[in-house]
């Protein structure tokens, strides 16, 4: 048992420990789901965002690691809603996020409703930011089409939801979201997912290092750190109290998860890290940051969150 209080909580439901991993993942199988929620430093586990039906996703090579980061085009694949749902309805020992991804708003809106019928009572994430489907752009860059979709959302789904962002990288469209999503009893964003359609060049070979969309792809880790930062406190410092922000992205150390809790992050999730890593990642994460804590004085993640200074 942890000496230090690392816990948070989304809509009420308490995470023991404020580690989850990046949907995407380790989470496209119940084998991995379960290897997450049995690691003692892990407070819960996401899903991979589930389409309706399974997908294939995108043809390899779709991941690749880079010095600083790495880039994919994974292209969503994945074992499809059912088995998602079934996994989530069991009983676990730790919270679970079911995230679910439409490839339209009509895919989405036909997702949620199965949520809203089925015996599910726990958190849901809406991914509106994936970078990769071939000819789908970013639902989360669409303003408009943003709110209509929240709009027809919430006139039936009456359960917990939170909504996974893309990176916004100008104040005006923070502001923008910001006055989008307040509108709407929503539990939690998740910021940021990758940075979309970044391009890596490998010189020798005079190539592009991924398949899918000539070689476009989710930029993540450590690279993505800046990005990620500033989204969860330009968030933070914008969204109702009541929407808390998982902050994902970017987190290569201790400091980097102190960092992503001073700009005000509830949970941190890790994902560019836990595929270079493994599920070991977690136990060195929070040896690092409790190091950090102790040298500080501070007990407790409330001691600091947030609570980043300015100059
Ligand atoms: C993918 O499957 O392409 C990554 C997931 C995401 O970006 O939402």
């Amino acid at each position: 048992m942890s000496k230090f209080d690392l816990t948070g909580q989304i809509n009420g439901v308490p995470f023991d420990r404020l580690f989850l991993n990046a949907s995407g993942v380790h989470c496209q199988s119940t084998t991995e789901l379960d290897e997450l929620l049995q690691d003692e430093f892990v407070g819960g586990a996401v899903t991979k965002s589930a389409t309706l039906e399974k997908r294939a996703g995108n043809p390899a090579p779709r991941y690749y690691e880079l010095a600083n980061g790495s880039i994919n085009s994974m292209g969503l694949p994945n074992n499809g809603f059912d088995y998602y749902i079934q996994y989530v309805l069991q009983f676990h020992a730790k919270p679970t996020i079911l995230s679910v991804a439409g490839l339209s708003a009509d895919d989405d809106i036909q997702l949620l409703n199965q949520i809203q019928d089925s015996d599910y009572q726990g958190l849901t994430e809406l991914n509106l930011s994936c970078p990769n489907v071939i000819g789908k752009p970013q639902m989360a860059y669409d303003f408009e089409g943003t709110q209509a979709l929240l709009q027809s959302v919430f006139s039936f789904f009456k359960k917990p939801l939170g909504v996974k962002l893309p990176p916004y990288f100008d104040l005006v469209h923070f502001d923008q979201i910001t006055a989008i999503l307040n509108q709407f009893p929503l539990t939690h964003v998740n910021s940021i997912n990758s940075i979309g359609n970044g391009l890596w060049v490998d010189v020798a070979s005079e190539s592009v290092v991924i398949k899918p969309k000539g070689g476009f792809g989710g930029l993540g880790g450590k690279m993505v750190l800046p990005t990620a930062l500033a989204n969860v406190r330009a968030l933070r410092q914008r969204l109702n109290d009541s929407i808390k922000v998982i902050g994902t992205g970017g987190v290569q150390t201790g400091a980097d998860v102190f960092a992503h809790i001073l700009c005000g992050a509830e949970l941190v999730s890790i994902g560019t890290q836990l595929q270079a890593e493994g599920i070991g990642v977690y136990h060195r994460l929070t040896n690092e940051l409790e190091r950090i804590m102790a040298d500080k004085g501070y007990t407790a993640l409330a001691d600091f969150r947030g609570k980043l200074n300015t100059i």
